[in-house]
Parts: C-alpha cells; sequence; structure tokens
C-alpha cells in the first residue's frame, strides 16, 4: 500500500513540476523583451530564470526516475515485474536510438560542414569559410568564423543532450538487460566465473578506465601524429575487446565495448568540448583574448568521437548476429570490424575534404570482408554413421527444453526464449536451419553453454541436418 501512496506523491510532485515549467517559460519570455528594452540588469535576471529552468527539468527526471523504482518496488515478486521490465526495455531503448540519431546525426553533419566549408573564395577576413546548402525545400547559407564573433549572440545554440541523453538512456538499458539479470545475460560461467556484483563493478570501472586512458594520451604529443595516435588507440581498443570477452558472456562484451567507446565519446563532449565553448563564450563576453588551443583541441576531440561512430553503431546491432559474436575468437571480429568501420569513416570524412585517396574505400571494405571470411563455419567432416532423430530428440530435450519449451524449467526464463519451444518432433524439423546455424554454425545456443552441451553433440545435430533432418 505505502508504494501507491509514494507513487501518488511522485505524481502530484511530477504535476507541480511540469506546471511550473510554464510557469518559467512566461517570465523567461517577459524578460527576454525587456531586456530588447537595454534594461542592464535583466540579463543577471535571464540567467537566473535559466538556471531554475535547469534545475526544474533535472527534477523532473529525477522524480520520473523515482516513479520507475516506486513501481518497480511494487510489482516486484508479482507476474508483471516481466511485464513493466520489458516495457522498460521498450522505452528506454526507443529513447536511446532516437538521442543517438540525434547526436550522431549532429556529429556527421558538423563534420561534414567542417570537411566541405569553402575557405578561399569570398570569405571575410574574421570567417574561416562558409557553405550554401539546399535542404526540405530551403536555402541555407552558414558561416564559421575563426575563433568567434565578435559580440556573441544572445541566443546561441548548444549541441549537448543529445549526448547527455544518449548516454544516460545507454546507462540504463546496460542495467535493464545485463546488469539486473547479470546471472542469465552478462555472466558466462565458461568464460568466467565471476558476481554480478563483481560483473557490474567490472563493467563500470572499465569505462572509468578506459575514459583516463584515452584522455591522458590525447594530453601527449602523440595526438597531433595522427596515423601513430589511431594505431595506439586501436591497439589499446583490441585490449579492450579482449579483456571484455575473457570476463563476460560474448554478446554482453560487444555491447561493453560500444558502451566504453560511447562513455568516452560523452565525455569528451562533457569534460572537454562543452567547457572549452563555455571558456570560449566567456572570454569572448568580457572581451578578453580567445585563446585557439581551446577551439582546436575541442575540434579534436569532435573528430575523435566522428571516427567512433561507426564501431559504436555495428556493436549497437551485432546483438542481432550470432556470427559475430559467436565466433570462437569475438574480439578479433569486434577489432576487425572496428578498424573497417573507421575506415570507412575516415574515406568519407577525406572525400568530404576534396582529397582523393580512393583506395582507403576498398581497403577498408577488404578488412570488413576478412571478418566474414574468417568467422565463415568450417568444412564439416564427414559423418560416420546415419543419426536418427531419437538421438537427436535426446539431445534437444536434454540441452534445449529447460528454455525452450511451453513451460519452462530454467531459473530465469519462464517463456520460452523468441517463442521458440522444441516440445514436437514437428517443432524441431521445422526450426533445423536456425538450430545449425545457432548450435552448429555459431555455437550461440544453448545461451551461454548452460546446460553443458558438448562438441560430439553438436556435430551429431550437424550431421543429422545434413543427411536431410528426417523424423526416423
Ligand atoms: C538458458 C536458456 C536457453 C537454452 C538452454 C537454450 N536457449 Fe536458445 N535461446 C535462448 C534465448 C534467451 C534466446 C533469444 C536470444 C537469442 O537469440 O540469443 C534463444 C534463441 C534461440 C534461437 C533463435 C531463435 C530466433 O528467433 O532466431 C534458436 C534457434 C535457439 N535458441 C535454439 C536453441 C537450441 C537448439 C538449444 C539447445 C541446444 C537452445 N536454444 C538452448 C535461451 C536458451
Amino acid at each position: 500500500m505505502s508504494g501507491y501512496v509514494l507513487l501518488s506523491i511522485l505524481f502530484i510532485v511530477l504535476v507541480m513540476l511540469v506546471i511550473m515549467t510554464y510557469y518559467l517559460r512566461a517570465v523567461d519570455k517577459q524578460e527576454v523583451q525587456d531586456e530588447d528594452g537595454e534594461d542592464a540588469p535583466a540579463t543577471v535576471k535571464v540567467r537566473d530564470v535559466v538556471t531554475a529552468q535547469t534545475f526544474v527539468y533535472t527534477a523532473i527526471v529525477l522524480t520520473s526516475v523515482c516513479m520507475v523504482v516506486s513501481l518497480y518496488l511494487i510489482v516486484k515478486g508479482t507476474i508483471w515485474e516481466g511485464h513493466l521490465m520489458e516495457w522498460m526495455n521498450i522505452v528506454i531503448r526507443l529513447m536511446h536510438i532516437t538521442f543517438g540519431i540525434a547526436w550522431i546525426g549532429a556529429s556527421f553533419y558538423f563534420v561534414f560542414l567542417e570537411n566541405a566549408l569553402n575557405r578561399t573564395k569570398d570569405v571575410r577576413e574574421e570567417l574561416a569559410g562558409n557553405l550554401w546548402a539546399v535542404h526540405g525545400g530551403g536555402f541555407y547559407y552558414l558561416e564559421k568564423y575563426k575563433v568567434a564573433p565578435k559580440t556573441i549572440p544572445k541566443h546561441l545554440h548548444w549541441f549537448k543532450y543529445e549526448a547527455y541523453f544518449t548516454w544516460l538512456s545507454g546507462f540504463c538499458l546496460l542495467f535493464v538487460v545485463y546488469y539486473f539479470n547479470a546471472k542469465a545475460l552478462l555472466i558466462d560461467k565458461n568464460v568466467l566465473d565471476i558476481s554480478p556484483l563483481a560483473g557490474l563493478s567490472i563493467g563500470v570501472g572499465s569505462f572509468v578506465v578506459a575514459w583516463i586512458l584515452y584522455d591522458l594520451i590525447c594530453k601527449t604529443s602523440l595526438v597531433q601524429k595522427g596515423i601513430w595516435f589511431a594505431l595506439t588507440g586501436f591497439i589499446i581498443c583490441t585490449g579492450f575487446a579482449y579483456f571484455y570477452c575473457h570476463v563476460f558472456s560474448a554478446r554482453a562484451a560487444y555491447m561493453h565495448f560500444g558502451a566504453m567507446l560511447g562513455s568516452i565519446m560523452v565525455a569528451n563532449v562533457f569534460f572537454v568540448i562543452i567547457p572549452a565553448q563555455k571558456a570560449m563564450v566567456k572570454a569572448a563576453a568580457e572581451n578578453k583574448p580567445l585563446d585557439p588551443k581551446l577551439g582546436k583541441n575541442a575540434g579534436l576531440r569532435s573528430l575523435h568521437n566522428n571516427y567512433f561512430t561507426l564501431p559504436v553503431l555495428f556493436v549497437m546491432i551485432s546483438n542481432h548476429f550470432p556470427s559475430t559474436f559467436g565466433f570462437e575468437y569475438p574480439w578479433v571480429i569486434l577489432a576487425i570490424i572496428s578498424l573497417g568501420a573507421a575506415g570507412v569513416k575516415h574515406y568519407l570524412n577525406i572525400k568530404e575534404k576534396g582529397q582523393l585517396s580512393v583506395w582507403v574505400l576498398p581497403v577498408s571494405i577488404l578488412i570488413l570482408l576478412s571478418a566474414a571470411y574468417i568467422s565463415a563455419p568450417q568444412k564439416p567432416g564427414e559423418c560416420k554413421s546415419v543419426v536418427s532423430f531419437a538421438e537427436v530428440n535426446a539431445i534437444i530435450q536434454q540441452r534445449c527444453i529447460s528454455c525452450h519449451s511451453a513451460s519452462p524449467t530454467d531459473d530465469f526464463y519462464t517463456a520460452p526464449p523468441n517463442g521458440i519451444t522444441y516440445d514436437t518432433p514437428d517443432n524441431i524439423v521445422k526450426l533445423k536451419d536456425k538450430i545449425m546455424q545457432r548450435v552448429v554454425l555459431t555455437k550461440s545456443m544453448p545461451q551461454n553453454n548452460k546446460t553443458n552441451m558438448t562438441e560430439k553433440e553438436r556435430e551429431l545435430i550437424r550431421c543429422w541436418i545434413d543427411q536431410g533432418a528426417s523424423l526416423k
């Protein structure tokens, strides 16, 4: 009962906060008008209103989180717990994708803008360049300043919340999918038998370590030497991929690799790019000379982020493709695809600059294809004798039915995963291609080999399917 009371109180708080945003918006508008009348103290007031708005929005987010937590406490242990988790997964995932698209879209757009600027023809002294563009039925003319305009405009748009919210939603997702279900999804006893808490600490701790390491390297002179910096970064990333794949289940390892890169990206925004921009705005407002290093450094970090985007996107879809994380050495695929994807991004960047380094694209594609090549299934051995359905059925009943049954006995899955059941012979035959894919080729089933399937059993299943998967 107390859960419902808490939920109701939080709901009332939420409504009040939302009403407050309207009130603040009205004050904000009023004061901007006052300010246009050149009333000096109004500037201070505007800043106060902005601060108040930030507080209110933060409070809204925190209240919403508390509401979800109290809802969870209400349904915990009931049949609705799984349902709530599923919907949290859906909502947070949708948010994560949406913010991610906004963020990566902005990253692509601004790096494109930077690369494609006209820097020579009819460019005013104070400008770095300009660009004409047409989009959505409108013509746009953009100008980039060498350092900053003489006076900072009142309305300056900052790109930061896309990044922060992508990371926050991604971090929540990591909890909803992996940390709350650590025993089933994060930890694979055949890789390393650790406790859920140890898994969580290693996961989150590794993001901090990765950022510190990256940031330190960025402060050395190596950062100026493009190719050597990239090579060092690649070696370190491969080290992380190797580490994750030797600590977590392959799927979770992939996701942690992506989350690690994503965390570096958002830390770049939070700790370097935004503070540099704030310092630049402050210096311009106080009429102090601008340190051009600030802008350059922020630009460099922003470029690094741009190279991280495609590897991160690969990781985010890799969970759908067992042939990637199901490979015997999953970290190798991760390293190869990161390299190839960053190569493709590099090609796009130099192409936008109008440079002709055509070789970069085919080489990157060859690198990507090599991942497909090395993960291709081995040539199968000879099958010694005809395998009967009875043999195969015995294996499946022993190794798969605990999860893939209309009424599973597994400690985690209370409904058959993906709706797949092997209760009847017909079902087994119907799903033979998928069984081949998951049990023989990628060996990604049984999940984390929880039911200890042996190589010999996989081989028998392969022979049975190769021999026509008959029910005899
Ligand atoms: C510990 C529970 C568990 C066991 C045991 C298990 N699976 Fe699964 N299986 C899952 C989960 C969870 C999924 C969904 C996630 C995924 O695709 O990896 C799944 C998905 C699958 C899929 C993919 C279905 C699709 O829609 O693409 C196949 C095929 C499959 N399992 C076959 C098997 C076979 C065959 C066995 C026995 C050799 C087996 N599984 C044992 C948990 C299990």
